[in-house]
């Protein structure tokens, strides 16, 4: 898919969330933390794009995301909907081409507890009703009972008109979250942002998930974010479809670009480790066992986002350090690894140049080693 000149779906510059954090009882007296949920980001999701995200827990993907779908007020820099900067559309300040109400409808999510999003004193059928009937105003009841059951038909919940008389209490984790699928996709709406919405569900069952997404994607032309742990799933979902992965790192994103080029061409030390530590979901598959013997990491405590390390965030675990990337005033920024590509790493050894090449190894990577030979 081309993804150029086009206005973005949504395109997010700079983004920067910072949270308040006074929960700790070290700060009744002092000032709150300020944790970096999200720091800096830029992307911009295209028409009809896949963009699955990764990274470990507490990176900042599920703060990210419901940035993206305006759920979620950026500290810093800013989100729009087609051009339309959502926080003003919402504000009623500046410009707003778009009215808030039309982005509300158009970015939706699907939640990781399908549970949670489905009222469990309502039938199937009324809760699928319900956004119908508050955006789409021109339908009749017969119009929205007919849409509705062609929907769950198209998600093989066969009879529809027996799902559609059930309650969430009479349906697998399987089947709700196919319902809240519907729910989401019912409003037509440019992007869907699943987190991590298909987690909770078994292998067999996930496949299942993501081959629908796919399908339904094709019907309604939506774009989607999907938001994962996990590289096996981001890969599924994303590469058939020539999708993109972006991988996220404490508040930053750390490489980006066409789901087979992160898997076969990992370029950021992070996403090599991950991809190392992924068991793929195709048995088999060449790409299964990368030729390194130990997690290339040094260690896997994760730096705490109130305080991320200077420099490169991920010097404190990088196998590839050296003194310049924490020395750095600011973190490095994502750049193309080739012009032709969309694909994006942020690396001080991507530059041309850059003193990292001249600079000593980081003093930890040195005692490690060390400590590897007073070992052997
Ligand atoms: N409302 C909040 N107030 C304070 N801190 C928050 C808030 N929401 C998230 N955080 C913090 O922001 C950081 C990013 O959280 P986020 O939920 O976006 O991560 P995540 O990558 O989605 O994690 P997970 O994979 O566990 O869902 C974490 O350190 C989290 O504790
Ligand atoms: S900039 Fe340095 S620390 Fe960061 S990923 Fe690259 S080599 Fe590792
Ligand atoms: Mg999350």
């Amino acid at each position: 898919m081309s993804t150029e000149s086009k206005t973005p779906v949504v395109s997010l510059e700079n983004a920067e969330v910072y949270f308040e954090d006074s929960s700790s009882i070290f700060n009744l007296f002092s000032e709150p933390d300020t944790v970096h949920a999200v720091d800096g980001v830029s992307l911009d999701i295209h028409e009809n794009e896949v963009i699955a995200l990764v990274g470990e827990s507490g990176c900042g993907k599920t703060t990210l995301g419901k940035t993206a779908i305006g759920i979620q007020r950026p500290t810093g820099g800013s989100v729009r909907y087609r051009g339309q900067d959502i926080w003003d559309a919402k504000d009623g300040t500046g410009q707003v081409d778009i009215p808030y109400k039309t982005i509300r409808r158009s970015l939706q999510i699907i939640h990781q507890d399908p549970g949670s999003s489905l009222n469990p004193n309502r039938k199937v059928i009324k809760s699928l009703s319900e956004p119908l009937k508050k955006w789409q105003t021109d339908l009749t009841r017969e119009d929205r009972r007919a849409r509705l059951l062609g929907m769950l038909e198209r998600v093989e919940m066969t009879p529809p008109e027996d799902y559609a008389e059930r309650y969430p209490h009479q349906l697998s984790g399987g089947e709700k979250q196919r319902v809240a699928l519907i729910r989401a996709l019912v409003m037509n709406p440019d992007l869907v942002l699943a987190d991590e919405a298909i987690s909770a569900l078994d292998v067999s069952l996930r496949i299942e998930m993501m081959n629908l997404m796919h399908e339904l994607q094709d019907m309604v032309n939506t774009s989607f974010l999907f938001i994962s742990h996990d590289l096996s799933n981001a890969r599924y979902v994303t590469e058939k479809v020539g999708g993109r992965i972006g991988i996220m790192y404490l508040g930053e994103l750390v490489e980006i670009g066409p789901a087979e080029q992160i898997i076969t061409d990992p370029r950021h030390p992070y996403t090599k480790a991950l991809r190392w530590a992924t068991p793929d979901l195709r048995p088999g598959d060449p790409d299964r066992r990368p030729d390194v013997e130990e997690l290339p990491i040094k260690t896997i405590d994760i730096p705490d986002p109130v305080n991320p390390p200077t420099g490169c965030r991920f010097h404190t675990r990088c196998p590839e350090a050296r003194e310049a990337c924490k020395q750095e005033q600011s973190p490095p920024e994502l750049i193309q690894i080739d012009h032709a590509s969309e694909h994006e790493a942020a690396c001080f050894r991507e530059y041309d140049n850059h003193q990292y090449w001249n600079s000593p190894d980081d003093e930890s990577n040195e005692n490690s080693r060390q400590r590897h030979t007073a070992d052997d």
